[in-house]
């Protein structure tokens, strides 16, 4: 696209914004533009929060459908608008209801902890959910020696080395994370020797391993800003670089490999703000007796003591 027409498309989605009395979310996989003009950029726990938080009427979420989902849970009374209704996310699809109902009545006592990225469905059927960032925290706060983990595995088996807790999991993953291997990242450090490799919990085992540091994508800011190092290989989505460089311009910031892009993330452009919030199309709605059941799990969540 032309730079004049990029500034006027960012020009018409400002304006409609204000008209709309809306505001614009944006996740930190988003494109370099929807980052750009957004009004807050962040993890999807913590978009949802601030969704919920703030005084607009309209939430556009720019991320996937379980993020405007988690919104639409949390704000009821707002509208919230996915820019693109096809952006979902394969990990939080891989298990539905029926599955998490059919597995809890095997071993009906055992807590179920859901990550955040699950459908509201699924939310509604487990104890308590969590973030790739609290996760740990999360896992130790529920009663007894046991948890059922859905839907990732990678993050299942991340908890499990922080935890005596038994852990068992579904076997979902991130096909983005999943797709960044060991060979990705041993290439990439030894490209780079001096860097620090990050890497998302959603990362295979064997990459976790030989990962200087682990956490979530709003770790990895804080990580990189107070870190000394000039250098970091990034494991995880590239969208994040946007802001890493951007924050800290005296540091480089490697991507170690072409696998790490979620096409779902980059589904959503300018014109597609544009056009749901002129149209007030593409609302994300949850049915009231899943919104309180949803609510009630991550409710527990943020109930959890943080640092
Ligand atoms: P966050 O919870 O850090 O936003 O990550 C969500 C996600 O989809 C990671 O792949
Ligand atoms: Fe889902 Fe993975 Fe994309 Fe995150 S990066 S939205 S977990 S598919």
């Amino acid at each position: 696209m032309k730079p004049e027409k990029l500034e006027e498309l960012k020009k018409e989605v400002r304006a409609l914004l204000k008209e709309r009395n809306a505001i614009m979310l944006a996740h930190n996989y988003q494109r370099d533009e929807i980052q750009e003009i957004a009004d807050l950029t962040g993890d999807s726990l913590g978009l949802s929060q601030a969704a919920a938080d703030s005084e607009a009427d309209v939430i556009v979420f720019c991320g996937v459908h379980f993020m405007a989902e988690s919104a639409a849970i949390l704000a009821p009374e707002k509208t919230v608008i996915l820019p693109r209704l096809d952006a979902g996310c394969p990990m939080a699809d891989m298990i539905n209801a029926e599955q998490l109902a059919a597995e809890k009545a095997k071993n009906p006592d055992i807590p179920v902890v859901a990550y955040v990225n699950t459908t509201a469905e699924v939310k509604a059927l487990t104890d308590i959910c969590c973030t790739s960032g609290n996760a740990i925290k999360v896992t130790e706060s529920v009663a007894g020696n046991e948890v059922y983990m859905v839907p990732d595995r990678n993050l299942a088996h991340y908890i499990a080395r922080f935890t005596e807790k038994k852990i068992s999991w579904w076997d979902g993953f991130c096909p983005t994370h999943e797709n960044f291997t060991l060979e990705d990242a041993l290439r990439s450090k030894a490209e780079h020797p001096e860097a620090v490799l990050i890497c998302h919990p959603e990362c295979r085992p064997d990459v976790v391993d030989v990962a200087d540091h682990v956490c979530s994508t709003s770790g990895m800011y804080k990580y990189a800003k107070e870190s000394t190092a000039k250098k970091f290989i990034i494991g995880t989505e590239i969208g994040i670089l946007y802001k890493l460089r951007k924050e800290n311009p005296d540091k480089e910031f490697i991507s170690p490999s072409k696998a790490l892009i979620c096409p779902n993330m980059k589904l959503t452009t300018l014109e597609d703000v544009r056009d749901s919030l002129r149209d007030m199309s593409n609302i994300v709605t949850v049915a009231p007796e899943i919104q309180q059941k949803a609510k009630a799990s991550l409710d527990r969540m943020m109930a959890v003591p943080r640092d």
